[in-house]
């Protein structure tokens, strides 16, 4: 079995995140998003990857290689111009020899992909979509099915009062390869507009499977913030974590007086005792925290500075950030790659402070 994971997204809703970082590359719990998905594939025995890339593919290639360090086989093909959705598994064709799956690179969920295979062998037809029920389908593909299972209607992203249902597309699908068939080749097609909608008008049998599993897509900050509180709180299920401050910087944490778990640190980090730290806050690698800073419901990525009696809470704060003395980050703030917050200055919730364009590193 093969898998395609969608990984051109330009990761517009995370800027500036994604002006220094392409959006699989964004860590989650300190390690790039996409090497927790091929985890996940060759966990399931997948290990012939195909990445279809465009955003800033170097980022990427330059992590993984050819994927041998990880026991895989990963193929990228980049985009000169995004191909969109369903342009991008065409644009790949030529390297796809049976049944695959595709990911969207940027979803993060505990669903058993065996299962998925189980369950399209079981229904058969052109190819199996996985579902999960959310209270607000407006942001999501909306995906209407039978008893059976059968998908009637696909309506990507409806208004909320005229979603048919609150069952969505979440993401990952497993087809059979005569699915390439039905995409044109050459042109950007968006296989939730475009594709799905043809393949139902043709009577070819596309399923459901819905699952009640742990599940978010990571486009948007609050997300982004959200699944890193779920998988502290272990709702999301990671491995190698256990109760408690954890993390390799977990003994610079013992220190700290005001500490409310729970809390994940990183190597080499120092905290000043003073400080108060928590709950749902991940350190990342060499950041340091001055006396006095209050730290609180945020994510660091690596070597953030926050001086002396800085504030930071609900905030994500990118590599190499320095946040001044007693400046102040509030709710939904993102700070991006390098950016230097003035000390004392104030930043309203849902600030975002950083580069403008594409970084080039
Ligand atoms: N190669 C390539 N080329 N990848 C692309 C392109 C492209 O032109 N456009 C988007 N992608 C990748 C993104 O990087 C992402 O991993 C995935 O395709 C989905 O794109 P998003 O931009 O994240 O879409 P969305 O979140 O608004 O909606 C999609 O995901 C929802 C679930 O998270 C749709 O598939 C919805 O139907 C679905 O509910
Ligand atoms: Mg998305």
């Amino acid at each position: 079995m093969q898998a395609i994971v969608l990984v051109g997204g330009e990761g517009t809703r995370l800027r500036p995140l994604t002006y220094g970082t392409p959006k699989p590359m964004v860590p989650i719990m300190g390690v790039p998003f996409l090497a927790r998905t091929l985890e996940r594939l060759h966990h399931a025995g997948i290990n012939d990857v195909i990445l279809p890339a465009g955003y800033m593919p170097q980022a990427i290639v330059d992590y993984f290689g050819d994927g041998s360090r990880l026991g895989m086989k990963i193929t990228y093909v980049i985009e000169e111009t995004p191909l969109g959705t369903a342009g991008a598994l065409k644009n790949v064709e030529q390297h796809i020899h049976g049944p695959f799956f595709v990911l969207n690179g940027d979803v993060l969920t505990s669903l058993d992909l065996q299962a998925m295979i189980a369950e399209h062998e079981r229904l058969g037809g052109l190819g199996l979509l996985h579902l999960i029920r959310v209270d607000d389908p407006s942001a999501f593909g909306c995906v209407v099915h039978d008893a059976q299972q059968r998908i009637s209607a696909f309506v990507e992203k409806p208004p909320r009062e005229t979603a048919p249902t609150n069952e969505i597309n979440a993401g990952t699908y497993l087809f059979e390869r005569e699915i390439l068939d039905m995409i044109p080749a050459g042109r950007n097609v968006s296989i939730e507009r475009e594709t799905f909608p043809a393949v139902i008008a043709a009577g070819k049998g596309l399923y459901a499977c819905t699952t009640s599993d742990y599940w978010m897509d990571l486009g948007k900050p609050e997300q982004y913030l959200a699944a890193h509180r779920d998988i502290l709180a272990r709702r999301m299920p990671m491995l190698a974590l256990e109760p408690g401050a954890t993390g390799e910087g977990a003994a610079a944490l013992a220190r700290v007086a005001r500490l409310e778990l729970p809390v994940h640190a990183d190597a080499q980090v120092t905290i000043d005792p003073s400080a108060v730290v928590g709950p749902n806050v991940v350190i990342g690698a060499g950041c340091s925290i001055g006396a006095r800073v209050v730290l609180r419901d945020s994510v660091l990525w690596d070597g953030v500075v926050l001086e002396e009696g800085a504030i930071v809470e609900g905030a994500i704060v990118a590599s190499g950030a320095r946040i001044g003395r007693e400046a102040r980050v509030f709710e939904g703030s993102v700070i991006g790659h390098d950016t230097t917050i003035e000390p004392g200055r104030v930043l309203d919730a849902g600030s975002r402070v950083g580069a403008t364009a594409p970084i080039a590193r």
